[in-house]
């Protein structure tokens, strides 16, 4: 079975490694590098609390699958590509600023008062109305982790090309026969957009739209520490890699624009001060926008179109990450016959 996949971020590697294992024919089609979109641009969360709090089930269930295999599939990733993705599990704390942010956390993991927390988190703004520590939270290098399922992927048999845009998808007679990009044509069995904020351009109908979202990173001064855990308080999360703070993100409207704006960084920066205090005294050392794929009911789309042979791989907007594992065992097996469709995912759904 011969597949293209059109994007190498997170989700088209992922589930083109896993195709390619099962022993497909697979070419992923990318106009720029590996994780050069959405996937190279996340803070690498797998934020399965701080992100899913309002979560239908389907959702929910899903992320917790994708986090539940994530420490096989990074052992595995890592074995395979030898390269290190960074897995941690530093937990994350979630501060509430008053009563009603407290009562959107209980039940949600370990509750903690304002005492707690200041007793906790020393270096942390007082001010607080509490928050919830959730253990389980983790993180992975999400640059790291693309140029490891690129490697990975090409190990398994897969064909990566890169800098090469899709042009067309070929439907002559209403089903898939291939893709065209500047180069040449790429005959396929069956195509799996998975391009991402730009998923809309191949597939009309998919309705996945770009939410801009900007961070940006702190270094400390000598002798200060990066803070263990993922902190999330005041509009922003901060969580240490590489020896920064990054800071994150804003959501915000803007189409397909992607450059940075002092607005955002005074107020990302601002808000992680008014948290973290000593943070006044750390150098801002980068700052950087990613367009999240997001579709009107804000759920994933993974599955097959109105049109044979035609897949959509998309719409994770804040979780693309964390659901990289369980998307591309699902996608993959949609493919192969071994899997089926999550209905709250279904492309053609009502959105
Ligand atoms: N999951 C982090 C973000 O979307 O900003």
């Amino acid at each position: 079975m011969r597949i293209v996949i059109i994007g190498a971020g997170v989700a088209g590697l992922a589930t083109g490694w896993r195709l390619a294992q099962a022993g497909a024919a697979v070419t992923i089609l990318e106009r720029g590098q590996p994780g050069s979109g959405a996937t190279g641009a996340s803070a690498g969360m797998l934020a399965v609390t701080a992100e899913l709090l309002e979560a239908g089930e389907a959702e929910t269930i899903f992320a917790r699958h994708s986090n539940v295999l994530w420490p096989d599939f990074a052992t595995e990733l890592e074995e395979i590509s030898g390269r290190s993705i960074g897995l941690s599990s530093p937990g994350a704390l979630i501060l509430a600023s008053d009563a009603n942010g407290l009562a959107r956390l209980a039940g949600h993991g370990e509750g903690l008062d304002a005492a707690a927390v200041k007793a906790r988190f020393p270096m942390l703004a007082g001010g607080f109305a509490g928050g919830l520590w959730s253990p389980n939270e983790a993180l992975v290098d999400s640059r790291a982790l693309a140029a490891a399922l690129a490697i990975a992927f090409v190990r398994a048999g897969g064909q990566l090309k890169l800098n090469e845009a899709v042009a067309k998808i070929e439907k002559p007679d209403g089903r898939v026969t291939g893709v065209l990009t500047q180069f040449g044509l790429y005959p396929a069995d069956a195509v799996i957009a998975a391009n991402g904020a730009w998923i809309s351009d191949l597939v009309p109908g998919a309705g996945i739209a770009p939410v801009k979202g900007q961070m940006i990173a702190l270094a400390p001064p000598a002798g200060e520490k990066l803070p263990t855990p993922v902190i999330w308080g005041n509009g922003i999360y901060m969580l240490a890699r590489g020896g920064r703070l990054l800071v994150g993100a804003t959501v915000e409207d803007r189409g397909f624009d992607t450059s940075t704006t002092e607005e955002a960084r005074r107020d990302l920066r601002g808000r992680a001060e008014a948290v973290m205090p000593s943070l006044r005294r750390w150098t801002l050392v980068d700052h950087w926008a990613g367009l999240r794929p997001r579709a009107p009911d804000g759920l994933p789309l993974l599955g097959p179109t109105a049109t044979p042979g035609l897949y959509v791989a998309g719409g994770q907007f804040r979780n693309g990450i964390l659901f990289a594992p369980a998307l591309a065992e699902n996608m993959a097996g949609q493919i192969l016959g071994t899997a089926r469709m999550i209905p709250a995912f279904d492309p053609m759904r009502k959105k």
